[in-house]
């Protein structure tokens, strides 16, 4: 645990988290002013330039807009034949390590004892602030902190749940203007994503686009993705949220102890848990840890739901194989995580001196696993870059990552994908893309901020 950490730990007996939050805020700008921390970077939209006109050793893939400007492909598929596991020296996020090929992934990110997720699984750092979350910890505190949440997406939670996200899906989709375009990102993908992440956490539902505005904030840091500046808003959002979620949870304890019988939201799972049940004073673990939940099913699910829809607009042949043969749904829906790859990568330290694919990598170095890269390796994906919803191995995907730190919500993620084109197909014969969509400016985040588009129903 860090200094800070610890002395907001021993400060959450008498000082409420979220006072403490901002307070960091102030110590914060007051570095900033002393010149004591880095400025973050500012990133300014330019022409990115075509990998074929640079040499190696310049290629640079944190450029939060190659997605943006449709280059992404053309990089990695570079880097994969010529350089599989790159050095990057000089870039705003310092010097790293790029591992591409899909094989080369699934090794670095099955050996945490060779590669460290600690302190952070972003390309940057993120200043003034750190949450912990398990996430970002190696065996064994993240297998105890991994235990005590899964139950919330355990099986036999995920059936109770099932009912309840048909329900809501229908209801959004039921909903949709048919005579005229409109954005699908903000009416469908975040509204349905928002609905379940309030059903998940027992959020008050009239308030839960709070959790988007947060998971948005928090994840989009210019020093840590590439995204647009934020710095103030992170420590308020980071604040509220830490105060929206204490209240819920002196309310569930409240109710616990007066002997109410325990729920299967995932507040109420922390507190039944000899491991977690005092979480809530130690801020920046209640912080990583409530926050990883709702990033991780924000952006992740909310990009996927958007995408299905850009890929069949881009590949109408599978639309149309679709419709012919709906039992697709659940292969189609792993092709789409695998094409999207909500989440680009995830970061690695290397804890000793590691040969991988004819390079030293150093002990201390920086490894960036590409799972946008893996996703479109042709040596295991035959025309990686095409939607083909009968794929025979889409679900080789490694969008989930691999390893101890696979994705924890990957079956509720499937469960909401399945049910939502389930749900589509009973309703419209064709979405389409209406104008190409605003892509958001990360380098980790993969995703659509607006797409505008016009259904027609079924006949
Ligand atoms: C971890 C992707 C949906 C919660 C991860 C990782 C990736 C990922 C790449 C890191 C894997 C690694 O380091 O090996 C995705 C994608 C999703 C999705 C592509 C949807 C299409 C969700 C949902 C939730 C969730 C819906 C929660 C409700 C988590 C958590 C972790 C995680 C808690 C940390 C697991 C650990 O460290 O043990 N996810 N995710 N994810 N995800 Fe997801």
């Amino acid at each position: 645990m860090s200094i800070q950490a610890k002395a907001m730990q021993v400060a959450a007996k008498v000082v409420p988290a979220d006072v403490q939050i901002k307070g960091l805020r102030v110590l914060h700008n007051t570095k900033r002013k002393l010149g004591l921390t880095k400025t973050p970077p500012v990133f300014v939209e330019s022409l990115v330039p075509d990998v074929s006109t640079l040499a190696l050793e310049n290629i640079d893939v944190s450029n939060p807009f190659l997605v943006r400007q449709g280059q992404s492909e053309a990089y990695f598929k570079r880097l994969r034949q010529e350089c599989p596991v790159h050095y990057a020296k000089d870039t705003p996020f310092g010097p790293f390590w790029s591992i591409t090929r899909h094989e080369d992934i699934k090794f670095v990110d099955k050996h945490h004892e060779l590669f460290s997720a600690e302190p952070l699984i972003l390309m940057g750092d993120i200043q003034g602030a750190q949450p912990e979350l398990f996430i970002a910890m190696d065996p064994p505190k993240h297998d105890e902190q991994r235990m005590a949440v899964q139950g919330v997406v355990a099986p036999k939670n995920l059936l109770e749940l099932e009912g309840l996200i048909r329900e809501r899906v229908a209801e959004v989709l039921d909903n949709l203007p048919l005579d005229t375009p409109f954005d699908w990102v903000s009416k469908v993908s975040i509204e349905l994503t928002t609905r379940m992440l309030a059903t998940l956490f027992d959020y008050p539902y009239e308030r839960r686009a709070d959790l988007v505005r947060w998971s948005d904030i928090i994840a989009a840091s210019p020093e840590a993705t590439g995204g647009p500046s934020n710095d103030d808003n992170f420590f308020q959002a980071a604040a509220d949220m830490v105060k929206a979620f204490s209240t819920l949870w002196w309310e569930k304890k409240a109710r616990l102890d007066a002997g109410a019988a325990p729920s299967f939201d995932l507040i109420s799972l922390l507190l039944s848990n000899k491991d977690t049940k005092d979480m809530v004073k130690n801020p920046m673990e209640f912080l990583g840890n409530l926050g990883l939940l709702i990033i991780g099913g924000n952006d992740t699910t909310r990009n996927s739901m958007s995408g299905g829809v850009y890929a069949l607009h881009k590949f109408p042949e599978q639309f149309a194989k679709l419709k012919a043969n709906h039992s697709l749904i659940p292969n189609m829906v792993s092709e789409i995580i695998r094409w999207q790859t909500p989440l680009a990568y995830m970061r690695r330290i290397a804890k000793t001196d590691v040969e991988l694919n004819g390079q030293t990598i150093r002990k201390g170095d920086k490894v960036i696993m590409w799972y946008s890269s893996g996703n479109r390796d042709e040596d295991v994906f035959e025309d990686a870059h095409k939607l083909i919803i009968d794929r025979k191995n889409a679900r080789n995907h490694i969008a989930f990552g691999f390893g101890v730190h696979r994705c924890m919500g990957n079956r509720l993620a499937e469960m909401q994908l399945r049910i939502l084109w389930e749900e589509i197909l009973q309703r419209f014969d064709n979405i389409e893309v209406v104008e190409e969509p605003e892509i958001v400016q990360s380098n980790w985040v993969r995703g659509y901020s607006k797409m505008m588009v016009k259904l027609t129903p079924v006949s």
